[in-house]
């Protein structure tokens, strides 16, 4: 039986912030290269406010979109009503992503093994946050460091946070 790896993929300022009025606060296309990376060919599972941010389904990807609106569909995308329906609908897939945003993040850090997690080496204006995570309960298993070539340029690493067995 294959089991399903649960994972949280997020990009956190220092203080916490990882969405403003329904967007992203920074352009990190580095950050963007390693999301489409880490996700292709899996199921990627979305809150509906995050989906109206993107606005299409991103290709090569199963794009499951939660939300308590039963009529909801969207073409190409698979709508459920519950975490438990898109596990269910991700079933078989080696791992399955939970991309946000807040909301959705908070339900599903109880669950998730790991945690992709870019931290941004900068404070950002924002009104939608990554929750707090006990570190006791987490090991950090890769920590990359690069820096942006822009201006301001500031730090960003990513970092993978694997729950302790
Ligand atoms: N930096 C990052 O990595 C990152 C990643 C993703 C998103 N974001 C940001 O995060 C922000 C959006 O986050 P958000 O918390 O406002 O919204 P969200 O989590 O994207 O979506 C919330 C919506 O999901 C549905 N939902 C949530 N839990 C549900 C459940 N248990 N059962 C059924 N439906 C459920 C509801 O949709 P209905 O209202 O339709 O019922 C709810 O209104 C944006 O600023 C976005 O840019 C950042």
């Amino acid at each position: 039986m294959t089991t399903t790896r649960i994972s949280l993929i997020a990009a956190m300022a220092q203080n916490r912030v990882i969405g403003i009025r329904n967007t992203l606060p920074w352009r990190l296309p580095e950050d963007l290269k390693r999301f489409k990376a880490l996700t292709m060919n899996h199921h990627i599972v979305m809150g509906r406010k995050t989906y109206d941010s993107i606005g299409k389904p991103l290709p090569g990807r199963d794009t499951v979109i939660v939300t308590r609106n039963a009529d909801y569909a969207v073409p190409g995308c698979i709508a459920v009503n519950s975490l438990d329906a898109a596990l269910t609908v991700s079933h078989g897939d080696s791992e399955v992503f939970f991309v946000g945003g807040a909301e959705l993040y908070r339900q599903t850090l109880p669950i998730a093994h790991r945690i992709y997690l870019t931290e941004i080496q900068r404070v950002f204006d924002g009104d939608a946050f990554f929750p707090e995570f006990d570190n006791s309960q987490w090991i950090e298993t890769a920590r990359e460091p690069h820096r942006t070539q822009g201006d301001p340029s500031f730090e960003y690493h990513f970092v993978i946070y694997d729950r302790k067995p």
